[in-house]
């Protein structure tokens, strides 16, 4: 495989979806095995059935911070880690790339490791393995801190995304099947301010900005491309 001299690139992005984390047995969203396959979005992954339900939509999101807990990041998210003054913007929840180690990471959907109350705005972090509590200290419940379907993007982190991705020139797209907006047209966004465009996946996406396209999993194709030799 050709490889990329990263000294070549003065600002380098990775943006990443579900399929990044795949190899480490966290499920994608759609195709095989898929988590939309398998739990109704409306049961689960929208605020009128947090509303309905919390403890229900608490209790399966919960149990999806548990599998991740099982699985552990791969060769591909230490490759990303490894490398100094890149950046990172994902839409996953999963908190995969910062426990391999990268710092610079924008979590454009939120992480399932924070909570938020509605009510007083307030914020909380949690890493264990079940929630320390779903209340917060006003009383209200705390829902998970991620975007779900009808959840408008955080218009601070969506500005930091496309001011990185505006200014980069070197934009890997790893992993998604870049159907859900706007993360949709960062590679768009990328191509037009001029950076070259490679996209990673088993099964490419199709769209027309990517200059190279590696038919591969993260977890072999990103060792091998940034490779030195
Ligand atoms: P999807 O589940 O839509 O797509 C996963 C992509 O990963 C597909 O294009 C697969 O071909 C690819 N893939 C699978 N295995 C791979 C591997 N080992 N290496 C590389 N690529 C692989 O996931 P996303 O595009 O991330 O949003 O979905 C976008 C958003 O839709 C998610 O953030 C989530 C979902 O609904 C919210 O929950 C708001």
């Amino acid at each position: 495989m050709q490889t990329i001299d990263t000294e070549n690139f003065s600002a380098i992005v990775f943006f990443t979806g579900a399929g990044m984390s795949a190899e480490s047995g966290v499920p994608t969203y759609r195709g095989k095995g898929g988590i939309w396959g398998s739990y109704s979005i409306d049961e689960y992954a929208c605020q009128k059935a947090f509303e309905r339900d919390p403890e229900k939509v608490l209790g399966f999101h919960e149990k999806r911070r548990r599998s991740v807990l099982d699985c552990e990041p791969h060769g591909g998210h230490r490759v990303i880690a490894g490398m100094p003054g890149v950046r990172v913007v994902t839409q996953n929840i999963d908190g995969m790339h910062q426990r391999a180690g990268s710092r610079d990471v924008i979590e454009l959907h939120g992480s399932l490791w924070r909570l938020r109350c509605q009510k007083c705005g307030s914020r909380k972090e949690d890493y264990n393995e079940s929630y320390e509590s779903t209340r917060c200290d006003c009383g209200n419940w705390l829902r998970p801190d991620i975007i779900w379907f009808g959840d408008m993007l955080d218009a601070v982190v969506m500005n930091r995304a496309s001011a990185v991705i505006a200014s980069c020139d070197l934009f890997i797209s790893v992993g998604t099947s870049g159907v859900v907006w706007p993360a949709a047209g960062f590679p768009d966004l990328a191509k037009q301010s001029g950076a070259y465009c490679i996209e990673i996946n088993p099964e490419p996406s199709g769209a027309s900005e990517y200059d190279r396209v590696i038919v591969g999993n993260a977890g072999e194709v990103l060792p091998e491309l940034f490779s030195e030799s």
